[in-house]
């Protein structure tokens, strides 16, 4: 699967962009001084907002591509460890930035294979946040998984309303941390 926020096959222009060969475009070429700057516009548009690649294809992820994730953790899984869970997850859904090849966000489903399925880690890089990336993964990861009876995920109260409007239902859930299971290495003899 290779598709994107802005789509990589189909559509890739920003919406409500002019796409070439429409009215606006084709006045730009007659050299219409205001269809210029509307040009422009449209091109700084399509500067900022990246094209995004889709795929569940890991063969060629490495601890190298994981750069960047688990922002604000006092310790954060290790690159290594964080290519462990998602080699290990039933399902996996990573979004590149197509123009450096990037990974940008991710997410991943745990699951029995026959009716549940846990959704544990969803991230996307702190400069990628706000266009809509974790929204795809999700929606993503949910259309891999539609055999399932069940997909969980616990999240913090403000994101609530987000997964609501993506479909899912509020839970009581509850948990078990072991921090001391983090990036093990990195930790001192007295720590661990
Ligand atoms: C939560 C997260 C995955 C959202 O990624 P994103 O690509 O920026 O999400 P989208 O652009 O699809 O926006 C999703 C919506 O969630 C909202 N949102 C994002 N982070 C939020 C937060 N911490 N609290 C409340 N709302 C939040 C956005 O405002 C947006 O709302 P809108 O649809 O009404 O505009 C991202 O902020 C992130 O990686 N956070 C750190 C890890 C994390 O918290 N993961 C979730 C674990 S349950």
């Amino acid at each position: 699967m290779s598709e994107t926020g802005r789509e990589s096959t189909g559509d890739v222009h920003p919406p409500g962009s002019p796409r070439p060969g429409t009215e606006h475009h084709r006045h730009r070429d007659r050299g219409q001084p205001w269809l210029t700057v509307s040009s422009r516009a449209c091109a700084s548009l399509w500067q900022d907002a990246p094209v995004i690649n889709y795929s569940t294809d890991l063969s060629d992820l490495t601890e190298q591509d994981l750069s960047g994730f688990f922002v604000g953790w006092p310790a954060p899984p290790t690159a290594a460890q964080h290519l462990a869970v998602l080699k290990g997850s039933y399902r996996v859904v990573v979004a590149r930035d197509a123009g450096t090849g990037r990974v940008v966000g991710f997410v991943n489903m745990i699951s029995d294979g026959v009716l549940t399925g846990f959704i544990p880690w969803l991230e996307v890089l702190p400069e990628y946040q706000g266009k809509g990336i974790s929204g795809q993964l999700v929606r993503r990861v949910l259309a891999e998984a539609e055999h399932l009876y069940s997909v969980d995920l616990t999240c913090d109260e403000p994101l609530r309303a987000y997964y609501e409007k993506l479909g899912m239902l509020p839970l009581r859930g509850m948990a078990v941390r072991r921090w001391q299971v983090l990036a093990p290495e990195r930790r001192a003899p007295a720590e661990s």
